[in-house]
């Protein structure tokens, strides 16, 4: 061991200088490429959501400067919690590490290295990313958009399946990326009476009715850019009951150019019954009212469950108003705990936290969201500073929304849950 060292140390002395500098040179292949693909290349390769590819060399090479900027401000990649509280096994938080070789390799000219260095081009899905669908449900028909203007967000019904299914993984693939900006997928029990007039392929843009809260009416899936889908742990399913409907609520942002859309839902189904059943369920703040100019707007929300439940994963929802959210725990016994804290919160990164290892509420453990608002002239995002503010669809209308995945025994009647309403909230006092 001792006198392999020493021979190492000796070997190394003996090298020449410029061949040891040219043998420590950090180059794109050798140590580069490979945080690419494992913290970048997700969203940074043609049809996903970066603006630019970082799939080769010449695609990364112009972007140097720039990497090395978003890494060390820590805008890239896209994480808005508090590194110091909670954990989450989807953090994409970069380690110190791998920022100074990024800006290292920037530094020391952001050479190309050997070619024999890189790594294996990873293989993405063509398409979907949650693999081969088990099936695909789609829009009935295009949805024509205009060229201009703001569109209310349309709400698009899609029969579902004739048996309960349990579903595994989800994915909402828009059609036309262009002008999708955002799609939510909501499931509909057989007989609701929540937009009970809707038909396939006819959008409706103002429903006349809000979901029934509780078990059922729930957001399933979405698509934002960027995020991952929803894929469950093997033993964990959401159930999608006989004769329930799929509601896409999809906000097309047009672009200029007359177009069309046909979204569609991607369906990986569970290979046995689970142990777990999964329901996605929001604590909300329905009635907040942000006065005009006001640059610290405080709103809360709570919930407890009736029943020991599971935190799969949590996203605090705001609009171009939000500021921070912090979510807290009071155990039954008293203990409190801060779960996740977005000091910065970013309306373009809907990020569903994902708690690392496994995080069981016990029955009547309250959680606690407290979000905060800027209506001032100095949110660069805000639409309009001299507008009251109040809940609604729009991304001028604001939210104060907590959507978690919770999962209980799925032998369990889900209703046993319910405290409080869940997601869209039917108002209450605050
Ligand atoms: C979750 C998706 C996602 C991941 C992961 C991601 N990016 Fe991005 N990136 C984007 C999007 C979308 C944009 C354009 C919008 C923006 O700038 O916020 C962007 C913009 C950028 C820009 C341009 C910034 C600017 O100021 O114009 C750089 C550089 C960049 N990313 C580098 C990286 C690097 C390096 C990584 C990995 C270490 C990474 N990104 C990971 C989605 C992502």
């Amino acid at each position: 061991m001792r006198t392999d060292r020493i021979a190492a140390a000796v070997f190394a002395c003996a090298l020449p200088f410029a061949a040891l500098a040219a043998e420590q040179k950090i180059t794109f292949h050798k140590n580069v490429e490979p945080i690419l693909q494992a913290r970048c290349q997700a969203c940074h390769r043609p049809g996903e959501a970066a603006p630019m590819s970082l799939l080769t060399y010449s695609d990364a090479r112009p972007w140097a400067k720039a990497i090395k900027q978003a890494v060390l401000t820590k805008k890239m990649p896209p994480w808005s919690a508090d590194g110091s509280v909670g954990h989450f096994r989807n953090d994409r938080r970069l380690s110190q590490e791998e920022i100074e070789t990024l800006s290292q390799w920037v530094d020391s000219g952001a050479v190309e290295g050997n070619m024999k260095d890189a790594p294996a081009p990873l293989k993405f899905a063509e398409g979907w990313a949650i693999g081969k669908p088990d099936a695909v449900l789609g829009m009935s028909k295009p949805f024509d958009i205009p060229a201009q203007g703001t569109l209310d967000y349309q709400w698009i019904l899609i029969p579902g399946f004739q048996e309960d299914k349990w579903i595994q993984a989800f994915e909402v693939r828009p059609g036309n990326r262009a002008i999708v900006h955002h799609v939510a997928a909501f499931w509909r029990r057989k007989g609701s009476p929540w937009m009970a007039d809707a038909q396939p392929g006819v959008p409706i843009a103002k429903p006349s009715s809000a979901p029934e809260t509780g078990s059922s009416d729930g957001i399933i899936a979405e698509y934002v850019p960027g995020i991952p889908p929803l894929a469950l742990p093997k033993g964990y399913a959401m159930k999608l009951p006989v004769g329930a409907d799929i509601m896409l609520q999809v906000h097309y942002t047009p672009n200029g150019k007359a177009t069309t859309d046909q979204s569609s839902v991607g369906f990986v189904f569970a290979s046995a019954p689970p142990e777990n059943q999964v329901i996605t369920y929001g604590m909300a703040a329905p009635m907040l009212k942000i006065p005009p100019y006001e640059a610290n707007y405080r709103a809360q929300a709570n919930a407890s469950f009736g029943v020991d439940v599971r935190l799969l994963g949590i996203n605090p929802h705001m609009h171009l108003r939000g500021k921070s959210s912090e979510i807290t725990l009071t155990y039954p016994d008293g203990r409190k705990e801060t779960l996740l804290n977005v000091p910065k919160y970013d309306f373009n990164w809907q990020i569903t936290y994902e708690p690392a290892g496994d995080l069981t509420l016990p029955a009547g453990t309250r959680l606690e969201a407290v979000s905060y608002y800027d209506n001032s002239p100095n949110n660069p995002f805000n639409p309009d500073p001299s507008k009251e503010v109040h809940w609604g669809d729009q991304t001028s209308d604001e939210m104060m929304a907590v959507f978690m995945h919770i999962a209980f025994p799925a032998n369990m009647d889900p209703r046993a849950l319910f405290r409080r309403p869940a997601y869209p909230p039917k108002p209450s006092a605050e």
